[in-house]
């Protein structure tokens, strides 16, 4: 792995995962979460803070990148929140069927070589009355943003970890065995169209 990948990569994800509008985003969704949960590529650890250590028994986060676990051991958080980390992908867990009652994925799948298999993990992990949480970038419907997303994804992902611009996690849902909840779907204000499209929601195993 090159110097860019290892360190200057995990400090601009760090740092772009920071941001107001995404922050706000996790501001919103991350107070949902309960019981004990899993968040799927936990990168530096941005919605740590945002849990509510009275309803949440365990944050397990699961990332392959060293440096990214690194950084989320620091990251501030609520007093009393019981976080684990863990190296992985979210495409082979290394957890037992059933195990969690909400299962998170914050701008991660984009990142994940295959999101359908990180899907039917995260529903398979999930007990039957857990909940998935989500908020993730992607496929734009304009159509002439969609062709630039589509041109540009090859250059971009060399760039920036893996990032896919094309995902989209809406259409990805059922398949996997979700049942969605309704889909606040917009582009964030003051985050570049290429990647300001966004889904949020929840979604329950089928
Ligand atoms: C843009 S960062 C988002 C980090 C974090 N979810 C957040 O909301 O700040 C994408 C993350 O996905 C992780 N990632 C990449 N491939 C992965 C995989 N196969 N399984 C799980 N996480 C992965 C990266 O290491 C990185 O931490």
């Amino acid at each position: 792995m090159s110097f860019y990948d290892r360190r200057l990569l995990s400090e601009l994800i760090g740092c772009a995962c920071r941001t107001r509008a995404l922050t706000r985003q996790r501001a919103r969704l991350i107070p949902l979460a309960s019981g004990r949960v899993l968040e799927l590529g936990i990168g530096a650890g941005a919605n740590l803070r945002f849990y509510d250590a009275a309803r949440v028994t365990a944050v397990c986060g699961v990332d392959p990148s060293a440096e990214l676990r690194a950084k989320a051991a620091e990251a501030p958080r609520p007093e009393g929140l019981d976080v684990r980390l863990e190296g992985g992908r979210a495409e082979a867990l290394p957890y037992p069927d059933a195990g969690f009652d909400t299962v998170v994925t914050t701008f991660t799948l984009c990142s994940v070589p295959d999101s359908a298999a990180a899907l039917q993990e995260a529903r398979r992990v999930l007990k039957p009355s857990g909940r998935l949480l989500f908020c993730e970038h992607g496929l734009a419907p304009d159509r002439r943003l969609a062709r630039w997303q589509r041109r540009l994804e090859p250059a971009w992902a060399a760039m920036a970890g893996g990032c896919r611009l094309t995902r989209d996690i809406a259409a990805e849902l059922a398949p996997a065995g979700f049942r969605p909840g309704p889909l606040e779907r917009r582009y964030l204000r003051k985050v570049p169209k290429l990647v300001g499209w966004t889904t949020t929601g929840e979604a329950w195993p089928a």
